[in-house]
């Protein structure tokens, strides 16, 4: 088990793409990213410069990113799809922002791909490897994210050969880290141990990130079969809020606050302020007019201190 993790939070790009009710205020948006890194969350993936017709609630990524504020010990990252998400990315940094991270995006299975980039998986990977060059030559560190990796709620079952493929594609062409998503939560922990020790044959440099979802409940159970393998590289979204609108049946990622509770339990440090990041989670339930998922909005946070006991007064 490792002793200490990294969380990457996936909040305001994976949970807010979907809410489609309203259009969040930009200035809330930056409100709550600073809190989110005043919380101390190490790595916060701040929107995406996709298609505004695709992704409406992340239209205004120019305005997010140039109004960030620099932060010691915050690394940001933006989403990008393709080449002109890219550049997009691009002029916003020359222009100031303060951005340090781009994540690209494939699914391994053809349908999700095709309803999520419009192209197929061959053919989005071809269109990559310069936009990756770029990224590096702009100094910026790459992602390559993999949709669909445990599972597609289009096609079922993902063949863990596609898994790799993808994955040493990307690494073929130069990125740092891959993100292993699990887009519509169909994990399980053994299937995670499987699939995590066949990559870390494959690509056993690159640094390895799951994000699951936590649709059927196993997120916790998954993260725990990664930990056992080593793996110290986590994305998670504040408040169980997340999901893909181009895949059926898709909910929440796995909350960063139960994520983190879970871990601090076990020993295992995140550098997080747990109170803090409830605060965040409610007030955006409360933003959002209803209580979000997670569990620690909810629960008590355990402590075992000598001044508050589990279940007795303060
Ligand atoms: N940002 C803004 N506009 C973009 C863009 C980007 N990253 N990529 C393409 N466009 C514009 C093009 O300039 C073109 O505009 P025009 O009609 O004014 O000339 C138009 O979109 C169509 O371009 P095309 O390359 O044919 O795009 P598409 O319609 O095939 O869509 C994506 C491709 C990738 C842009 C779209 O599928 C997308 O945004 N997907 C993101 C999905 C997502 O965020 N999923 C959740 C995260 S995993
Ligand atoms: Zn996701």
């Amino acid at each position: 088990m490792p002793e200490r993790v990294i969380i990457r939070e996936e909040g305001p790009r994976d949970g807010w793409q979907n809410i489609e009710a309203s259009f969040i205020p930009t200035e809330t948006k930056l409100d709550y990213i600073r809190r989110l890194a005043d919380a101390g969350l190490p790595k916060i993936t701040v929107t995406s410069f996709v298609s505004p017709d695709w992704v409406p609630q992340l239209a205004d990524a120019e305005e997010v990113v140039s109004k960030l504020e620099p932060r010691e010990g915050v690394s940001y990252g933006v989403l990008v799809p393709n080449a002109k998400g890219l550049q997009r990315a691009l002029s916003s940094v020359e222009n100031g922002a303060p951005i340090q991270e781009v994540c690209f995006v494939v699914s391994v299975s053809e349908t999700h791909n095709r309803r999520n980039i419009n192209r197929s998986v061959d053919q989005t990977l071809s269109e990559l490897e310069r936009p990756i060059e770029e990224a590096h030559e702009a100094g910026l560190h790459v992602s390559g994210g993999l949709a669909t990796v445990f599972g597609c709620s289009f096609e079922g079952h993902v063949p863990e050969d596609s898994v790799a493929r993808v994955a040493r594609a990307y690494v073929e062409m130069g990125a740092d880290e891959l993100v292993l998503g699990d887009t519509t939560g169909m994990a399980n922990p053994v299937q995670v141990e499987r699939v995590l020790t066949a990559l870390k044959e494959s690509v056993p440099e690159t640094q390895l990130t799951p994000h699951f979802h936590n649709t059927r409940g196993a997120a916790t159970a998954n993260i725990y079969a990664a930990l056992r393998l080593g793996v110290d590289s986590f994305e998670s979204a504040f408040g169980e809020l997340g999901g893909c609108q181009f895949a059926k049946g898709a909910t929440g990622n796995v909350a960063t606050e139960d994520v983190v509770s879970m871990l601090h339990e076990m020993g295992v440090d995140t550098g997080v302020d747990l109170d803090a990041l409830i605060g965040v989670a409610r007030d955006f339930g409360d933003f959002l007019g209803r209580p979000l998922d997670s569990h620690l909005v909810t629960a008590e946070p355990i402590r075992w201190d000598a001044e508050r006991s589990v279940g007795g007064e303060a």
